[in-house]
């Protein structure tokens, strides 16, 4: 492609814009694998690069999206050749390397997985990088020695993209999954992906107690702050958290009760660098425990030019599951 679509963030005196522009190739980073787009998602980093709301982009002018799918059109590297289909989540794309918001790539070799044998590249980023975290999760509570007959999972900030695709997941895998949201108007959802059961997340947002009655075997956390405190007060002993995200703050005001007197662990979980074997493992578990027909129940697809307005809902808390984009939309 000579030209290609692109949304670009900017940074001035004035702060921070983004616009659609006409990109070449020449404009585009270092890398020895390029690859024309087909779908990239919204996650909530990207709701964070897109408005300027946090810091996440280090580099101006970026193309943001940390996660896109596509098929190779040139390669320099001997693990990739034209043709393949890849996909790729992570590792500073779309905050310091050009990212999924546009209709090429071009990034190093060592970055990129193939999409799963059988999936459509769509069904890649209706999983995206939200849903590689929620698998990173199960996966980390899984290495605890988690089993469903230890009791019920709570999965916090539920109705969002690592929410909703946790509980799939896990009730999948014949956990007893409890949900917890601001929104009790999602709760047919969130009992149409598996949870059995809803909490408020009120509930969770309560000044916190050392300890508190243990409920939960485990949790997957992706809120953070205040509701990742009153999770660990609630957890029971020798239960595990695996906590990724701060869609609540960056703060845990907590103490060390639940972890000195019910050895409570909390594991954190971070998806941007993820060695490669492990990603590898983590895409054969989603090809393995991911029901491809519920995931697409969680997901909305929109086209470029929506991602802007998508980026504000999905800050203001207002995005149901996943929201995959078509850039050739
Ligand atoms: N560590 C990693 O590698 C990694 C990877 C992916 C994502 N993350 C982080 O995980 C978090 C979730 O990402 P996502 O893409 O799933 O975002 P998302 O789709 O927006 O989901 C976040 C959910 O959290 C809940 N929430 C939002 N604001 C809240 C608040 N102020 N108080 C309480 N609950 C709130 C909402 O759930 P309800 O409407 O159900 O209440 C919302 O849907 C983000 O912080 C993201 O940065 C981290």
């Amino acid at each position: 492609m000579n030209t290609f679509r692109a949304l670009l963030v900017s940074k001035t005196d004035q702060g921070q814009h983004a616009e659609f522009i006409d990109m070449n190739e020449d404009q585009l980073m270092p890398g020895d694998v390029t690859i024309r787009i087909s779908h990239s998602s919204v996650n909530y980093k990207d709701g964070l690069a897109v408005t300027g709301k946090s810091p996440i982009i280090r580099q101006f002018p970026l193309v943001p999206g940390i996660d896109l799918v596509g098929k190779v059109i040139s390669s320099k590297n001997s693990l990739w050749k034209a043709g393949d289909n890849v996909v790729l989540g992570g590792w500073g794309v779309g905050e310091n390397h050009h990212g999924g918001f546009a209709q090429v790539a071009r990034v190093k070799g060592e970055w990129l997985v193939p999409l799963n044998p059988g999936w459509k590249p769509e069904d890649a980023m209706a999983v995206g990088v939200a849903g590689f975290t929620s698998m990173l999760c199960v996966m980390a509570l899984e290495n605890q020695g988690m089993v469903p007959a230890h009791g019920e999972v709570l999965v916090t900030g539920a109705a969002g993209g690592v929410g909703s695709i946790a509980i799939l997941i896990l009730s999948k895998l014949g956990f007893k999954v409890v949900a917890s949201t601001r929104r009790l108007e999602e709760t047919e959802f969130l009992k149409s992906l598996g949870a059995q059961s809803i909490v408020h997340a009120a509930e969770l947002n309560v000044p916190v107690k050392p300890l508190a009655k243990a409920r939960w075997a485990a949790a997957i956390d992706s809120v953070g702050s205040s509701t990742l405190a009153n999770v660990l007060s609630q957890i029971q002993p020798e239960g595990s958290v695996a906590a990724c995200g701060l869609a609540q703050g960056m703060d845990l005001p907590t103490s060390m009760a639940p972890f000195i007197l019910r050895g409570v662990r909390l594991i954190g979980i971070n998806s941007v660098t993820t060695p490669l074997p492990l990603r590898h493992l983590v895409w054969n578990r989603l090809a393995r425990d991911l029901d491809l027909n519920k995931l697409a129940s969680l997901t909305t697809t929109v086209g470029l030019t929506e991602v802007p307005k998508v980026a504000a809902k999905i800050i203001a808390g207002q995005v149901r599951g996943r929201v995959v984009v078509d850039v050739d939309r």
